[in-house]
C-alpha cells in the first residue's frame, strides 16, 4: 500500500489510524533516512493506540514505553545507534512483543534480529513537506491489517 503524505499532520494521522489496529505481538519496522518521518509516524500510532504519553525520539534509552489507562504498553525502539543485529538480539525482542506492540525505527540496520512476519513501512523524502509511505505486509496477521488499514484511509477493500 502506497501513500502520499503531504503534512507532518497527515503523516500523524495515518499513524493513529494504524495504532487503533495494532494488538500486542504486533510489529512494525520502520525504514527511512534521517528526517523521512519515521517519529512522526509513531507519534500518530502511539497517540492512536491509546497512550498517555507523547512519543518523541528514544534519547536516553533504547526503547521508549508507551503506558495506556488500561495498563497495556507500547514499545518504540530506535536501532540507530545499535551495532547491529547482535546488540539487537540483546534486547530480547520476541519478549517484548509478549508484552505488547513495537514500533522499531532503522529496522533495517537489525534485519536478522527481527521476526519474519513484520509490517514494513519505508518512508521517503518526496520534497520539504511531502513524504511517500509504502507499506508492505509480510506475513498473514500483517495481511489482515494492511487490509483493514486500506479501508480506514482510502474507505475501500
Ligand atoms: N509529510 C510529512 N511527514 C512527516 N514529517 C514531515 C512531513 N513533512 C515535513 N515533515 C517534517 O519532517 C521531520 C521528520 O522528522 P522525524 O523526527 O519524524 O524523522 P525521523 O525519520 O524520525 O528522523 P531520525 O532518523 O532523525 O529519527 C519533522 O520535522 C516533520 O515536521
Ligand atoms: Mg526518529
Amino acid at each position: 500500500m502506497e501513500f502520499i503524505s503531504r503534512s507532518a499532520d497527515q503523516t500523524r494521522r495515518l499513524g493513529m489510524r494504524l495504532g487503533t489496529l495494532l494488538k500486542s505481538g504486533d510489529i512494525v519496522c520502520l525504514i527511512g533516512d534521517l528526517g523521512a518521518g519515521k517519529t512522526t509516524l509513531v507519534q500518530g500510532v502511539s497517540a492512536g493506540w491509546g497512550s498517555l504519553d507523547q512519543a518523541s525520539s528514544p534519547t536516553f534509552v533504547l526503547v521508549n514505553v508507551y503506558r495506556r489507562l488500561d495498563g497495556r504498553r507500547l514499545f518504540h525502539l530506535d536501532a540507530y545507534r545499535l551495532s547491529g543485529a547482535a546488540e539487537a538480539d540483546d534486547l530480547d525482542i520476541d519478549n517484548l512483543l509478549e508484552g505488547g506492540p513495537l514500533v522499531v525505527e532503522w529496522a533495517d540496520r537489525i534485519r536478522e534480529a527481527l521476526p519474519e512476519e513484520c509490517l514494513w513501512v519505508t518512508l521517503s523524502w518526496v520534497d520539504e513537506g511531502q513524504r511517500d509511505l509504502m507499506l508492505t505486509a509480510k506475513g498473514s496477521r500483517y495481511q489482515v491489517l494492511l487490509v483493514e488499514l486500506r479501508k480506514q484511509v482510502f474507505g475501500v477493500s
